[in-house]
C-alpha cells in the first residue's frame, strides 16, 4: 500500500547515495544559462512495485533503463511537476511551495491512474538531492535551480490497464530567465489543448505533446506562445502553453476561473493571494476573446501577463487573433505585473517577508 504514515516509512525512507567521482560543475558556466539544457550531477529515483515504495536512491544523472513495453512510452502514462530553488540570504536553500507541487502531482497521478507518491518520499528525496547538488543553484538575479519531479508507469505490458509498477524521479537544472522580452502570443482558434472531462487540469505529458505542433505553427508566424481557448467555441480565453494568464481591465485583475481544462497554477494562486492581500479588485471569471480584443482596442485592458514557475511573470505586448495583431500600449512599463514580480522574487529568495509561509528551507 502507498505509505503515508512516517512511522511505517522509517525503513523505506533510507536513501542510498552514489556520488559522482568528478562533478561537472567546475566546467559549467552558470551565468545566463539557458532553460532546461544543463542538469546537475545527481538525480533521485524511487520505485513503486505492486503498491510498495522501495529502493530510494540518489545516483549520477544519466540515462535510466525503461522497458520498451512501458505504458509511459505507448500511452503517455507519465506526469510531471515544476518548481524552483533559490539561495536564501543566509546561504540556506529555499524552495517555493513544494507541498503544493506534491499535492498537484498526486492530483495528476489520480487522473492518469498512477500510484500516488507519499509526501515523505517526495520531500525527503527533494531535500537529499538539493543537499548534494546545492552548489549548482545559480546566483544571478533571474536565475534559480529548476526542479523537475516526474512519475511514470514502469510496467512491462502493452495492453491497456491500470499499471502496477511506477518510477518517481527528480532531476534538477540550473536556469536563467525563461523569456527575456515581453511576449507575442496568438489566440488559438483551431486546435485545442484540453476539453471538459479531459486531462487539462493534470500535468500529464500528453497535454504538452499535443500542443507542440500548434505552438510551432504560431512560432513560425513570429509568436512566442499560444493563448488557448475553450474547446467548444474557441470563444473564451483559457491559459497559455506553460502559464496561466491574467489581465488588468481598468483597475481590476482578471483571470479565467479554474476548470478541468485549466492547470491550477501555483503562481496563479500566489498572485491572486498577493493581490487580495493588497486589497486589489480581483475577478476569477470567464473572459471572452471579443471582450479582450475590444478592451485592448479601447485601451481598457491595461496589462496582460502570463504567470508560471518557469516563466515567472511574463508580460505580454502583442496578442494575435484571426490574422491581426493587437498591441498592449504599456507593455514596457512596470505596472502591476512588475510589482507582483518584485514581491514574489523577494519572497522566494527570502529577501521580503513571507506572510503566507510559502517558502520552505531545505
Ligand atoms: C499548462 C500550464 N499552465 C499553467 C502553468 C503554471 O503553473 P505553475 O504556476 O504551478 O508553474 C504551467 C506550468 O507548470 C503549465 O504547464
Amino acid at each position: 500500500m502507498p505509505l503515508e504514515n512516517p512511522q511505517e516509512m522509517e525503513g523505506v525512507l533510507e536513501i542510498d547515495i552514489d556520488r559522482v567521482a568528478n562533478s561537472r560543475l567546475p566546467k559549467t558556466e552558470l551565468k545566463d544559462i539557458p532553460f532546461g539544457r544543463v542538469f546537475t550531477d545527481h538525480m533521485f529515483i524511487a520505485d513503486c512495485k505492486k503498491g510498495e515504495w522501495e529502493n530510494l536512491r540518489i545516483i549520477p544523472f544519466g540515462h535510466v533503463p525503461i522497458s520498451p513495453a512501458s505504458p509511459a512510452l505507448h500511452y503517455g502514462q507519465t506526469i510531471f511537476e515544476g518548481m524552483k530553488a533559490y539561495w536564501g540570504q543566509n546561504g540556506d536553500t529555499l524552495v517555493f511551495r513544494p507541498h503544493d507541487n506534491w499535492n498537484r502531482l498526486n492530483i495528476s497521478a489520480q487522473r492518469m491512474a498512477l500510484a500516488k507518491v507519499p509526501s515523505e518520499i517526495f520531500m525527503k528525496g527533494l531535500a537529499a538531492l538539493l543537499n548534494i547538488d546545492r552548489a549548482w543553484i545559480p546566483t544571478g538575479p533571474a536565475s534559480s535551480l529548476y526542479i523537475r519531479p516526474f512519475l511514470f508507469s514502469a510496467d512491462e505490458y502493452i495492453g491497456i490497464r491500470p499499471s502496477q509498477n511506477f518510477t518517481f524521479m527528480i532531476i534538477t537544472s540550473p536556469a536563467g530567465a525563461y523569456y527575456a522580452a515581453p511576449l507575442r502570443v496568438k489566440i488559438e482558434t483551431h486546435y485545442t489543448r484540453a476539453v471538459a472531462g479531459g486531462t487539462g487540469f493534470a500535468k500529464a505529458a500528453g497535454n504538452y505533446g499535443g500542443a507542440i505542433y500548434p505552438s510551432k505553427l504560431a512560432q513560425d508566424q513570429g509568436y512566442h506562445q499560444l493563448l488557448w481557448t475553450d474547446a467548444k467555441k474557441h470563444a473564451y480565453i483559457e491559459e497559455s502553453g506553460t502559464m496561466n494568464v491574467m489581465f488588468v481591465f481598468e483597475d481590476t485583475l482578471v483571470t479565467p476561473p479554474l476548470s478541468d481544462s485549466i492547470l491550477a497554477g501555483i503562481t496563479r494562486d500566489s498572485v491572486l493571494a498577493l493581490a487580495r492581500h493588497w486589497r486589489w479588485k480581483v475577478e476569477e471569471r470567464k473572459i471572452s476573446v471579443k471582450e479582450l480584443i475590444s478592451g485592448i482596442m479601447k485601451g481598457t485592458v491595461k496589462e496582460a501577463f502570463g504567470v508560471g514557475t518557469a516563466a515567472t511573470i511574463a508580460r505580454i505586448q502583442c496578442i494575435g487573433w484571426e490574422g491581426k495583431d493587437y498591441l498592449l500600449q504599456n507593455a514596457e512599463e512596470k505596472g502591476l505585473a512588475g510589482k507582483i514580480y518584485d514581491e514574489l522574487e523577494g519572497i522566494k529568495r527570502g529577501i521580503l517577508p513571507d506572510p503566507f509561509n510559502w517558502v520552505v528551507s531545505m
